[in-house]
């Protein structure tokens, strides 16, 4: 559906943009696990700024495909986002529930400002009307595997995404 280079090219464009709007205040970037570790790994060194990294883990799909919009935080953040510009970086935005209770969760610590930079966001389905700053890609309705993303925790390591065409549980 998007390949290595598609991939590559747009992070790149991604890194200038974020590397021009942050100029003067370096952000903080956090990134959602476990989707995100690989964009986030690329996105890092796209931007020519001091950046730090942090990492949060939610557990929202189990190994169904479908959110239940209840997130749990599996691990915390090490780093305190007071006066911190913060860009929460995701993998996928679908129904938009994740990011909800995320950016409520990380607004509530004070940081100085907070922008969303989704690497895919799936067309037609969000269930909220969340502000995304950067987004890589839209991307048609189909379940897709690849670039950090994950079908019961396999194919996260493939450099491209593709459709799931299997069979999914739940
Ligand atoms: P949301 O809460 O519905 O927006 O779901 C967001 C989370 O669900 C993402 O961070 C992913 O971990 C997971 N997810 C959503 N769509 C896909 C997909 O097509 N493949 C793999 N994981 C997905
Ligand atoms: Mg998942």
């Amino acid at each position: 559906m998007v390949g290595e280079k598609e991939i590559q090219a747009r992070i790149a464009e991604l890194g200038d943009q974020i590397t021009a709007d942050y100029a003067g205040r370096p952000p903080l970037l956090i990134g959602v696990l476990k989707g995100a570790f690989v964009f986030m790994a690329d996105l890092a060194r796209a931007i020519r700024l001091p950046v730090e990294i942090d990492f949060m883990a939610v557990s929202s799909y189990g190994a169904s495909t479908r959110s239940s919009g209840v997130v749990r935080i599996v691990k915390d953040l090490d780093i305190d986002l007071a006066g911190r510009h913060v860009i929460l970086v995701e993998d996928i935005v679908d129904s938009g529930l994740t990011l909800t209770y995320l950016r409520r969760n990380l607004a509530a610590r004070h940081p100085a400002s907070l922008a969303v930079c989704a690497l895919f966001v799936r067309q037609g389905n969000q269930k909220t009307q969340e502000e995304l700053r950067y987004v890589g890609f839209e991307i048609p309705p189909a379940f897709v595997l690849g670039y950090g993303l994950d079908v019961a925790e396999r194919f996260r390591n493939l450099p491209y995404v593709c459709e799931f065409t299997g069979e999914l549980s739940g």
